[in-house]
């Protein structure tokens, strides 16, 4: 029979500075309730000058290769929408900066907050050829929308690392899935801009049309009744949105449209995205995490995810907990990532989000701000030049 496949570990990093939404809304005049209760954000993580997606990465899924090893890792793949290179993918200066084996393939996914669900499927495709071997899927980015623009109280800065491998010790994931792709225009960034576009409420409308889309196929694919799931992990661009989309497909599935229901059911996946921010393809995963990490036993059940990835693709599928979950948990280094993190105060977080990177190709050292275990020491002839600290 084939082995359950799926995810055996999982880790997350965050950005080095946090900035309250409350010092947000003091600089801009918005009513604070617009932020904790309007959209369900309390704080969001900023990046230090020197991290970026790849050290955010790295520091990620270091600790899978510390407790894991690192044989029979043969991909790596990196999601991302946020790249720093137009070639070359931040996934190789992942695996040099852990040291993994050059026998490996490493490549780069981008759909949006989508592309690490693609990276979780392809890591399933190959273990099922060879279940011998594991692949490293990494979500890694660094949210970042204009200044006094609406969307800029839904940035953010993190990335997850997921060990994925034959008889995994959290989750084993299902067939089928349910997949739904549309020509949209409601989030892009264009190569020449550090900050993306959206169209705010377009943006919405579209996440729910996939919603529906790809539910309508997942059950067309002959998968699970709503009932059965004891819970579900939503893309959350910003928390409020994964209620948004949960009481609109227990409507589109001729439930109530129960306002508590649907309340309960996500609360338990919101805890570290009301505190990091968007963090595009690591924010499905992150709601896994606390969602794994909190009271609830989940030994055996099957939960229901539904990643997003503006412009559009999204993807629904199951996985079942693996029972005995709770000793693969990480939940002590994640909570400590997070409440380490360093305030800022306002004029801090503008002179971080208006630096840019110098781009003459010359010299440059970058002055330490992170404690984080890998960072971006220098730019050099057009090069990124990092560091283990
Ligand atoms: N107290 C409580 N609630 C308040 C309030 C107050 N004082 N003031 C306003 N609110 C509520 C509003 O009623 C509204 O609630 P509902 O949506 O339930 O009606 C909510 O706060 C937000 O208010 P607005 O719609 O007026 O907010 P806005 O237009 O200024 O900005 C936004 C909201 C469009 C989401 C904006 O933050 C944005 O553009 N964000 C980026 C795009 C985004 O995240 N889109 C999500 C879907 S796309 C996706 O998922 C991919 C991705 O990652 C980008």
């Amino acid at each position: 029979p084939t082995p359950a496949i799926g995810i055996h570990d999982l880790s997350l990093a965050t950005g080095h500075f946090v900035l309250p939404h409350a010092t947000l809304a003091a600089h801009n005049g918005t009513d604070v309730g617009k932020y904790h209760i309007g959209i369900g954000q309390r704080s969001m993580s900023v990046a230090a000058a020197d991290e970026d997606i790849v050290t955010l990465g790295a520091a990620a899924a270091a600790p899978l290769i510390a407790t894991h090893g690192s044989d029979n890792i043969r991909t790596v793949v990196f999601a991302t929408e946020s790249s720093i290179d137009q070639a070359k993918s931040a996934g190789v200066y992942v695996h040099s900066l852990l040291g993994l084996p050059s026998a490996s393939r490493v490549v780069e996914l981008k759909q949006a907050c989508y592309a690490a669900t693609a990276g979780l499927q392809f890591a399933i495709g190959l273990i099922r050829r060879d279940p011998t071997q594991r692949v490293l899927v990494i979500a890694s980015d660094v949210s970042r929308y204009d200044l006094d623009s609406p969307g800029e109280a839904t940035q953010g800065a993190a990335a997850v690392a997921l060990l994925v491998s034959a008889d995994p010790a959290l989750l084993a994931v299902e067939d089928p899935s349910g997949v739904f792709t549309a020509d949209v225009m409601d989030f892009w960034r264009p190569n020449y801009r550090t900050a993306a576009l959206v169209d705010g409420q377009e943006s919405i409308t579209a996440y729910l049309q996939a919603v529906e889309g790809c539910w309508k196929d997942y059950t067309e694919q002959g998968g699970r009744d709503l009932e059965d799931f004891a819970a579900f992990c939503y893309h959350q661009p910003f928390t409020k949105m994964a209620y948004k989309a949960h009481r609109h497909l227990l409507n589109y599935t001729g439930h109530a449209t129960d306002e508590d229901r649907a309340y309960a059911a996500i609360a338990r996946t919101t805890a570290y995205n009301a505190v990091i921010g968007n963090s595009y393809t690591a924010s499905v995963y992150l709601a896994l995490a606390a969602l794994l990490e909190g009271e609830q036993d989940l030994d055996g059940r099957p939960v229901g995810f539904l990643s997003y990835g503006s412009g559009s693709v999204a993807e629904f599928f199951a996985a079942t907990v693996v029972p005995g979950y709770r000793d693969a948990l990480r939940t002590q280094a994640h909570r400590a990532a997070v409440d380490g993190r360093t305030e800022l105060d306002y004029p801090a977080y503008r002179a971080l989000h208006t630096a840019v990177l110098p781009t003459d190709g010359g010299d440059h050292r970058i002055a330490a701000q992170t404690t984080g275990p890998f960072r971006l020491a220098a730019l050099r002839g057009h090069k990124r030049i990092y560091e283990t600290r």
